[in-house]
């Protein structure tokens, strides 16, 4: 395994002096592992790579085949950290297409009250056989709730009651909430969300793991690759952890007035694992009237439009990233005897080369001719084992960074206030 991170591009005057913020990331280290900071209840995720039931991995590799046998498709019904981290890790790994030789074609409900979408993934399975997996600790998330309401009730239209209790299956707290009541009565098989682990840190936990494994994807190497992070990044020593020299650069960056860090790619299959690593920082640090606020971009793509920004526009952005050394597929370019298009000079390239080049060359204009701060975090190649480290690396990475930044990682208050509105105005009872 080699996860490097590099912050050889950014400039000097921006660059965290290690030495001198040594004690204090020691002093919080400890703080995660005595589990006494703030939101110190949400700490499971620390140990859960070697804490987690074995058992219940076992039947959940046992449900997603029989589910592979049985049906087509899986709809993944949750919302935010519910369900963001199963699909960027299904994508990472298996591609943006639907269909995939490796396992079921998985779709997403319930992160939405989009009635058009909703509209087209129900008329896209009506005739499919079909099983659901709802995600939900609440169980009274109204996004997720109200698509279940409808596909269960699709489902036991379409093959009764008890076809419809093999086809779903519930992720959510052992004994609490709505779901899990509806899950008891209707004998739905069920997995646990565990009560000391919050949504943004639940993928390693049934929440992703489930329809991972839907997905055709090994989940036990991505277990592997979780215990391997938690054992590398265990270090208190600054010099010697790259997920706490993340954090404390991005402090920096923070408190000198980069606001805006922006999580950058050269493949379009990482489009949600940015999406899940936007939700986790933003959600976890974005308090009391600070945090860097993060974006994403997908380059070469995105270079056409946001280019221009990122090179001369208002310096308030850095960049971090994810640079992946071998993809899993290539493409030749080929050679053309006219060459009207003038691209014989890589006939015979590889994309892959020609994609590292655009890295190397965007790199360079960015960070030393539009001083960006640039962070690049690289992987020798994205497999499932990788993944499960990157997940852990961002995710204690983040834990320090609150700290850091003196909030709360763990909860999110403010995300309350549009729901109380939202109910309020849709009349619900105690609102
Ligand atoms: O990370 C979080 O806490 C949130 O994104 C929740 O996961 C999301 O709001 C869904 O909540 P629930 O799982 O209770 O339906």
């Amino acid at each position: 395994m080699s996860l490097k991170v590099n912050f050889d591009y950014i400039p000097e005057h921006c660059m965290v002096d290690f030495e001198e913020n040594a004690l204090r990331v020691k002093s919080i280290d400890k703080m995660i592992q005595l589990k006494t900071g703030k939101g110190n209840d949400f700490l499971g995720w620390v140990d859960y790579p070697v804490n987690y039931n074995k058992e219940e991995v076992e039947r959940i590799i046992a449900k997603a085949e029989s589910f592979k046998k049985n049906y087509e498709i899986l709809v993944v019904c949750g919302i935010g950290g519910s369900y963001l981290g199963a699909r960027a890790a299904i994508e990472a790994l298996n591609g943006l297409l639907p269909h995939n030789k490796k396992g079921m074609e998985v779709l997403y409900l319930g992160n939405t009250l989009d009635p058009n979408y909703t509209h087209d993934i129900l008329e896209y399975i009506k005739d499919k056989k079909f099983a659901v997996c709802v995600i939900s600790k609440s169980g009274t998330t109204t996004e997720t709730s109200v698509s279940f309401r409808i596909l269960k009730e699709m489902l036991e239209t379409k093959i009764g009651k008890e076809g419809a209790k093999d086809a779903i299956v519930a992720v959510t707290d052992k004994e609490n909430g709505a779901l899990r009541k509806l899950a008891n009565d209707e004998g739905y098989e069920t997995f646990e969300l565990p009560r000391d682990i919050g949504g943004r840190f639940s993928v390693i936990t049934p929440v992703g793991l489930f329809p991972i494994a839907c997905a055709g994807i090994n989940i036990n190497e991505l277990i592997e690759g979780l215990k391997q992070a938690r054992e590398d990044f265990s270090s208190n020593d600054i010099f010697q952890n790259q997920c706490y020299q993340y954090a404390l650069v991005r402090n920096y960056l923070h408190n000198i007035g980069y606001k805006i860090e922006m999580f950058s790619s050269y493949e379009m299959r990482f489009r949600m694992l940015a999406e899940w690593w936007k939700q986790l920082f933003d959600e976890s640090e974005g308090k009391d009237g600070k945090a860097v606020f993060t974006t994403a971009a997908t380059f070469t793509t995105d270079l056409h439009s946001l280019g221009q920004f990122i090179q001369e526009g208002t310096k308030v952005l850095y960049e971090t990233i994810l640079h992946i050394e071998e993809p899993e597929y290539d493409v030749e370019v080929p050679f053309d005897k006219d060459d009207l298009d003038g691209l014989n000079y890589l006939a015979g390239k590889k994309l892959s080369y020609i994609n590292k080049k655009a890295y190397e060359g965007t790199l360079e204009a960015h960070s030393e001719t539009g001083g960006v701060p640039n962070i690049t975090i690289t992987l020798d190649k994205m497999n499932t084992f990788n993944l499960g480290y990157l997940f852990y690396f961002f995710m204690k990475a983040c834990a320090m960074s609150a700290y850091l930044l003196g909030v709360n990682p763990f909860n999110q208050p403010g995300v309350e206030v549009y729901k109380k509105n939202m109910f309020h105005l849709l009349g619900k009872p105690g609102f």
